[in-house]
């Protein structure tokens, strides 16, 4: 065999390897959640190391500080979760969701207040932010949006984050929740420093289409 054939039959089959390769990574990841639009925003500027917490710009010097934390759990087994992204955005003290003018299309759309967890071994995971507002003028409640992705799930949102004690979450609303990967309305509890404290655990998988 010459070595013009043999070099050719090489690189077929190198291009082979990395065909079979990329087609295995779609095979593994699972298609789950439904239509979202906007999920993909939790890999736009998604930082390269992620903890299993993270600081949100307003912690220190908002009037209503808070800390959101929760466990994230495995379907069925309700084990804890490792290496589950969590992708969190609010709006801020006045209901809206405040953005830099050069920011790219997602942090325009969903603000600066947002960011990223991923949980380790105990599933844990925590945001040091501040307690947003509902949008001025309108009958929403206070929320905050949450997507998350496991290693080999696309990007699904969840219930979003609605406080107990906020007067615009009637019962009529709290009926229409589908508690996507659990409840999200949160009990706040207040420190002796006045920061609030909710607590979100995550059941992956709980209501979510196309999960199972
Ligand atoms: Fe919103």
């Amino acid at each position: 065999m010459s070595y013009t054939i043999h070099k050719t039959l090489a690189n077929m089959f190198i291009l082979f390897l990395i065909f079979a390769g990329c087609h295995a990574q779609v095979e593994n990841q699972r298609i789950v959640g439904g239509p979202c639009e906007g999920c993909e925003a939790l890999v736009e500027d998604m930082p390269t190391h992620l903890n299993n917490s993270d600081t949100l710009p307003l912690f220190e010097t908002a009037a209503q500080p808070l800390i959101v934390s929760g466990v994230v759990y495995e379907h069925n087994t309700r084990k804890s979760a490792e290496g589950v992204i969590i992708y969190f955005y609010h709006t801020n003290e006045e209901g809206i969701y405040p953005s830099y003018a050069n920011d790219a299309l997602w942090a325009r759309r969903h603000g600066y207040l947002r960011g990223w967890t991923k949980t380790a071994k105990d599933g844990k995971y925590k945001f040091y932010t501040s307690r947003p507002a509902s949008y001025p003028g309108r009958q929403e409640p206070a929320h905050i949006h949450i997507t998350v992705k496991e290693p080999n799930t696309n990007p699904y949102y969840i219930d979003d984050i609605l406080f107990a004690d906020d007067p615009l979450l009637t019962l009529e609303r709290k009926s229409q929740l589908r508690q996507r990967a659990g409840s999200g309305v949160v009990n706040p509890i207040v420190d002796n420093q006045g920061v609030q404290h909710v607590q979100r655990d995550i059941y992956l998988g709980s209501n979510i289409p196309n999960y199972d």
